[in-house]
């Protein structure tokens, strides 16, 4: 039975008061839940303190993503152990934001995966097809690309760690969510290909969240489709009550 995680991106949102104000309140609103990982992920300003304020909670932190080399003359970079160090337990790696403006490709994402295992953070691996693609026909091949190029070199043990995101970017932040069925037939198809890359039990195993604006409105319907195991959340992470409400929904 895969456990199901509902992680908020805060993105490049929320200063320090905004950051402590938003999880205070989720603290205490979400105290009692129990069936659902909870995870937060602010900016790397305010990790530390967002860490330090939900120790001894149910609700655990995450980056935004990372640079793979640990140390060194990498300006601007924050590494794996560092962010351990700020007490997060997990990181968002390759979201779709930073692959459309920051640069980042399948092999980045490969080497920042392989570092965040070896210091004991959990990846959250963001793939998914753009409009263009989709409207090509193209969604599969994608996903394969994006799954061979980001998996390259990691053991069965080593996929077990962490969680595949299904963010279809058209859907990001633009309202427009896929539906349930579209979800899903992309969501069967990594589980597939998992099964060939790596082998059946992983690929049944491993979580998969869909994103892509997940609101309380429409997370019924897409969390009742047999492959999706939560969701990661942008916009409607930064206010507490659809937060609040998105994580409830599996407490029902
Ligand atoms: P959204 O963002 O929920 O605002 O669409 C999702 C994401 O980018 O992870």
């Amino acid at each position: 039975m895969r456990r199901p995680i509902i992680a908020g991106n805060w993105k490049l949102n929320n200063n320090a008061k905004q950051a402590l104000e938003l999880v205070t309140l989720l603290k205490r609103e979400l105290s009692d839940v129990s069936k659902v990982d909870i995870v937060v992920c602010p900016v790397f300003t305010v990790l530390m303190e967002v860490s330090d304020c939900l120790i001894e909670s149910n609700i655990d932190v995450g980056a935004q993503d990372l640079y793979w080399e640990d140390s060194g003359a990498f300006t601007g970079e924050v590494s794996a152990p560092l962010i351990k160090d700020t007490g997060a337990k997990y990181v968002i790696i390759g979201h779709s934001e930073r692959r459309q403006f920051f640069g980042e490709t399948n092999e980045t994402v490969n080497k920042k995966i392989k570092a965040a295992l070896k210091h004991g953070l959990i990846p959250i691996v963001c793939i998914g097809e753009i409009l263009a693609e989709r409207e090509a026909g193209e969604t599969f091949n994608v996903i394969k690309a994006q799954c061979q190029g980001s998996f390259a070199g990691l053991s069965s043990e080593q996929m077990l760690k962490l969680v595949i995101a299904y963010e279809p970017v058209w859907a990001i932040g633009t309202g427009k969510t896929a539906t349930p069925e579209q979800a899903q037939e992309v969501h069967k198809y990594i589980r597939e290909l998992l099964a060939n890359m790596f082998d059946g039990e992983t690929s049944q195993e491993l979580r998969i969240q869909y994103g892509g604006s997940v609101k309380p409105d429409n997370i019924k319907d897409l969390m009742a489709q047999e492959d999706i195991d939560g969701a990661l959340v942008g916009g409607a992470s930064l206010k507490s009550d659809s937060f609040v409400k998105l994580v409830k929904y599996y407490e029902q």
